[in-house]
């Protein structure tokens, strides 16, 4: 049940990401939103390869051309809309996408990721 809600769509920048915050029992997750080509994807900030943070800088979550996720540990990249890894260590396994919920203008997601 995306009962949460997260942002308004106009927070996140066209090509760009931003990081949000779900309150999760007394700690929060991390999530960030992707704004591409018309596209809004949600991933949980988390590397499939040593499940770690993907961004070691605030809101930075996108390659240079921003075309991939990349990851700022060992660059992978993920794919944008569907998460998979393209190139690094990790390849073919998927970044954790949040389901989400748009209502108007608001992005609703699930607080059970
Ligand atoms: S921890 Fe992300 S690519 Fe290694």
């Amino acid at each position: 049940m995306t009962d949460h809600l997260l942002c308004n769509i106009n927070d996140v920048d066209e090509e760009d990401s931003k990081e949000f915050m779900i309150p999760a029992g007394e700690t929060e997750r991390s999530v960030f939103v992707v704004k591409k080509d018309g596209l809004i994807s949600i991933f949980t900030n988390h590397c499939p390869h040593l499940g770690v943070p993907l961004n070691m800088e605030p809101d930075r979550f996108l390659d240079v051309e921003k075309n991939f996720v990349i990851c700022s540990t060992h660059g992978a990249l993920f794919k944008i809309d569907d998460g998979e890894c393209v190139h690094g260590p990790c390849l073919g396994k998927k970044l954790t996408p949040v389901t989400y919920e748009l209502r108007g203008e608001e992005v609703f997601v699930s607080k059970d990721l």
